[in-house]
Parts: C-alpha cells; structure tokens; sequence
C-alpha cells in the first residue's frame, strides 16, 4: 500500500511503542516521516532503524509539554521540509494513584503532556496545513477516556479532554481541508502496559471478547486510514481499537 506517496507526516513519541508502529506503518504507505522522542540520540537510532527497514525518516528531539519548544521545533522542520500533511499526537505518559493520593506535579506532567502538548502540536502545524489546503490531524486517546479509570484520573481527564479538542479541531478547519480524528487504543502490549503486574494484566485480559492484548500495528492501521484520502470525509470522530472491550 502506498497511499500516502509523498505526504510529510510528523509522529510525536515515535521511538518505541505505538508512535514507532505508526511511524512504520506511514513509511510503508509511502510517506516521509519525522518521529520525535525527549531526547536527539533516542530520536535520531529510532528514526535510523525505521529508515534501514525502508522509506525516508527523520528523528529530533521535542518535548512536546513545552509550548515554545514546540513551536520553534515545527517551524524549524517547516522550513526544511516543507508543511506537514499529517501530524500523529501519540506522545503520552501515566503518572498513576488514586485522587486521594495524586500529587499536583503529576497531574499536572500528564496533562501538560497529554493534552497540552497535542494543542501546542496541532496549532504548530495548522497554518503550513491550511496554506496546502489540507492535513490530516490524529490524536492517540485512550479507551479509558470513556470508560474511566481506578488510580488514572489525570490520565483519563487528558485523554477525555483530548477528545473534545479533537471535535473542535474537527469543526474549526473542516472548511480547510484538514480533518481530525482520534483512535483510541484499548490496552496494547508495549513498555506503559508491561509496568502493569501480571496479575492486573490477567484480569484485565479476561474483559477483552477477544482474549488478547493488543498489538501496536493494531493501533497503527487505523490510523494509516485515517492519514489516507479513504478517510477523506471523516472527521471528528473517535475509532475504538480495543478487541471489543468497549462496545
Ligand atoms: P510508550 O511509553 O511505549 O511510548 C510513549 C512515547 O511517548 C515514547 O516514545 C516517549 O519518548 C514519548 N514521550 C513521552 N513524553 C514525551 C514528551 N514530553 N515529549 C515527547 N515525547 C514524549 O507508550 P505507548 O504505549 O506506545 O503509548 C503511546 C500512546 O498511546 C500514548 O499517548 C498512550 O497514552 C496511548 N495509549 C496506550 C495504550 C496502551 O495500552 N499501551 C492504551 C491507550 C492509549
């Protein structure tokens, strides 16, 4: 598949997990990617890796909380690259514990990561998108983003608040050409999912119909339609990728 010959697409969080899949599977549609991580020498082996197995890839270092980082960063990669014709917000982090217990500083780097850093992202690249007169916007939410989650309430709020900003992304540049959607992975086998005990990992496998974690490729192929002109007259939804496990 090749659908996206050409396209520039830029994936936050792409040095391992789900962002690194997407990344791949981007590149294997034919796009150039830039993937960013916290930091240049994580960004650019992640980048050099994805590039050796095929397509052309670009690692820097972005911290997406930080608002002006952001800003300079895109537009630094603007001038060199041209406009980005997709942005992936899949950049994320938990700081579990129950409210009771939560302190403000974790509330407060997960919400400046989450959902800050998806805004200050999608405003960077809006103008170059609007100047194409298209873009595809697709942020990464989190199936608990609905349901609600013991011991996540910053998580949650971030990844709900992430969902409103998606339909309002979506209203606000429809016109334009540039859609935004979300997807929103139930619970998948990367490194966020392995710190969980194995036996809170059991329990939780047992509520999915279809058995199993899943995969970051599962992830990955939503979200490739989503970048693709079959997705052209989508916008403003939220996709579920949860085995079932939300229906
Ligand atoms: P991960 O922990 O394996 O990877 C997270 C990525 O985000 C890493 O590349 C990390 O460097 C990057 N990152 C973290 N903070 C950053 C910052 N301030 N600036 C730039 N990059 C930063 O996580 P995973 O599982 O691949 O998650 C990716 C996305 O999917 C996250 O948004 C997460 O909330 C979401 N998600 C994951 C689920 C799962 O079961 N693993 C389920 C639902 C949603």
């Amino acid at each position: 598949m090749n659908g996206l010959n050409g396209k520039l697409a830029l994936v936050t969080g792409g040095t391992r997990g789900i962002g690194n899949a997407i990344a791949r599977a981007l590149l294997d549609a034919g796009a150039r990617v830039v993937v960013t991580g916290r930091d240049a020498a994580g960004a650019e082996k992640a980048a050099a890796t994805l590039a050796e197995a095929g397509g052309e890839c670009r690692g820097v270092a972005l911290d997406v909380s930080d608002f002006n980082q952001v800003q300079e960063v895109i537009k630094g990669l603007e001038k060199d690259l041209g406009a980005f014709d997709v942005l992936v917000n899949n950049a994320g982090i938990t700081r579990d514990d129950v409210v009771m217990r939560m302190k403000e500083e974790d509330w407060d780097a997960v919400l400046n990561t989450n959902l800050k850093g998806s805004f200050a992202c999608a405003k960077a690249v809006i103008r170059g998108m609007m100047k194409k007169r298209g873009g595809r916007i697709i942020n990464v939410t989190s199936i608990v983003g609905t349901m609600g989650n013991i011991g996540q309430a910053n998580y949650v709020a971030a990844k709900a608040g992430t969902e409103g900003l998606t339909r309002t992304l979506a209203r606000e540049y429809a016109s334009r050409g540039i859609t935004c959607n979300a997807v929103a992975p139930g619970f998948i086998d990367t490194d966020m999912t392995r710190a969980m005990e194995p036996a809170a990992r059991d329990q939780l496998t047992g509520q999915i119909p279809m058995e199993r974690f899943g995969q970051p490729e599962d992830v990955a192929g939503v979200v490739v339609f989503l970048a693709s002109d079959a997705a052209a007259y989508v916008t403003g939804q939220v996709i579920h990728v949860n085995g079932g496990m939300l229906m």
